[in-house]
């Protein structure tokens, strides 16, 4: 009778044991103040797409689907804690199935221009899809924002997270090799939204991921971004030819309306006679940011006086696109019915530079069998 009741304690004992064990990484979850939802979002032609709501202790939140990993609503505080949604695109999967100019969208296996959509691999020429006369834009026809993607949900004391992994098979869109891709957005209390970028090949290949958030600081369709001030911390840039190609010169941005080197309105000199200005039809250029190492830096930053939003934008990426909604035109009709007119959303992309395949002399883009690629963006939200 003895060796029963001892063991009943024991067993007790482990339970209360374990107990206490779940009990405070419970709590501490709660503490922390994350929550992570799932939801249906509607069908596309690849299986059930996802809509994920992370969120933090300050009531940041980011809305993203796995249809393309886009990033559809991203709700920050103002200078007096009011919640808005910075990013522009839409309440629903259909419209993001249509056209649309990438809203939000996860962007690969190349980000920007291809020129002509052709490269070479060790001396074998590959031709994509011209889906944006006469080169290749952001990956192709179907490009990594237009797939639908794995997820794991990703839990921690400090953020909240959304796993995305996708093979991009052999020749997808005309690019050599099976890719296998993995995209991490995570949440911190710190305000952060981390994008971290990881892919492997079987065959030498082209890469640049990134990200094509469309930011309004005082809230999507609230008006123009030109009254947004700026900070890219560069001092050269990659002019381009009509077909916003670099032309391969790393030019000196003294003196020009590409010195955002001190934070500067977006529309202070927009205006102005600058042949760059004109082929951009306003600003969508690379900058080379001004690094020290290899590591997350600071490249740039954006403010909004009206609302007090702040974003700093750190990155391991060579090459920043500052993009100010050029083509916007009022014809995409956004959350809340909102029509997205000229200007009124801007993309700051981080990336290697556009046409690295074709030009010998910027960072390389190629990525081997046996190395990994490795990447990393933040984006840091706060008040002034
Ligand atoms: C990128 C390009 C722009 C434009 C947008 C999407 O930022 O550089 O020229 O194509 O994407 O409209």
């Amino acid at each position: 009778m003895k060796y029963p009741s001892y063991i009943s304690l024991c067993l007790l004992f482990l339970l209360v044991a374990c107990q206490n064990g779940a009990a405070p990484s419970q709590e501490a979850e709660n503490r922390n103040g994350f929550s992570v939802e799932e939801t249906a979002f509607g069908s596309t032609p690849e299986g059930p797409a996802s809509l994920f709501t992370l969120q933090n202790k300050n009531g940041i939140t980011l809305k993203v689907t796995n249809f393309g990993g886009i990033l559809v609503a991203l709700w920050a505080p103002d200078r007096n804690g009011k919640l808005a949604d910075i990013t522009l695109g839409f309440d629903s999967l259909s419209s993001y199935q249509a056209e649309h100019p990438y809203f939000g969208s996860l962007i690969g296996r190349y980000g920007n221009r291809i020129a002509k959509g052709k490269f070479s691999v060790n001396g074998k020429e590959y031709t994509l899809a011209i889906n944006n006369e006469p080169n290749s834009l952001h990956g192709g026809k179907l490009g990594f924002n237009r797939r639908l993607w794995d997820t794991k949900i990703l839990e921690s004391e400090t953020y909240v997270g959304l796993e995305m992994k996708r093979r991009s098979p052999d020749m997808e869109e005309g690019f050599p090799g099976n890719l296998d891709v993995t995209v991490r957005y995570l949440l911190n209390n710190q305000n952060e939204w981390i994008i971290e970028y990881e892919a492997q090949t079987d065959q030498e290949t082209p890469i640049n991921l990134t990200q094509h958030a469309y930011f309004n600081l005082n809230g999507a369709g609230s008006g123009s971004i030109n009254g947004h001030e700026l900070m890219i911390k560069a001092s050269r840039y990659t002019p381009v030819d009509a077909t916003l190609i670099p032309t391969g010169d790393l030019a000196s941005v003294e003196g020009t309306p590409f010195d955002f080197r001190t934070p500067t309105l977006i529309g202070a000199r927009i205006a102005r006679e600058h042949q760059q200005l004109t082929y951009g039809m306003g600003y969508d250029h690379n900058w080379v940011l001004d690094r020290t190492g290899d590591g997350l830096e600071l490249a740039a930053s954006l403010y909004a006086r009206e609302s007090g939003r702040f974003i700093e934008v750190l990155t391991e990426e060579p090459g920043l696109q500052f993009y100010g909604g050029n083509f916007l035109d009022g014809t995409n009709i956004g959350k809340g019915g909102k029509a997205y007119q000229h200007r009124t959303g801007l993309c700051l992309e981080t990336q290697h530079f556009p046409d690295s395949p074709n030009q010998t002399d910027f960072p390389s883009t190629m990525l081997k069998p046996g190395e990994t690629y490795k990447t990393k963006t933040t984006y840091r939200f706060s008040t002034k």
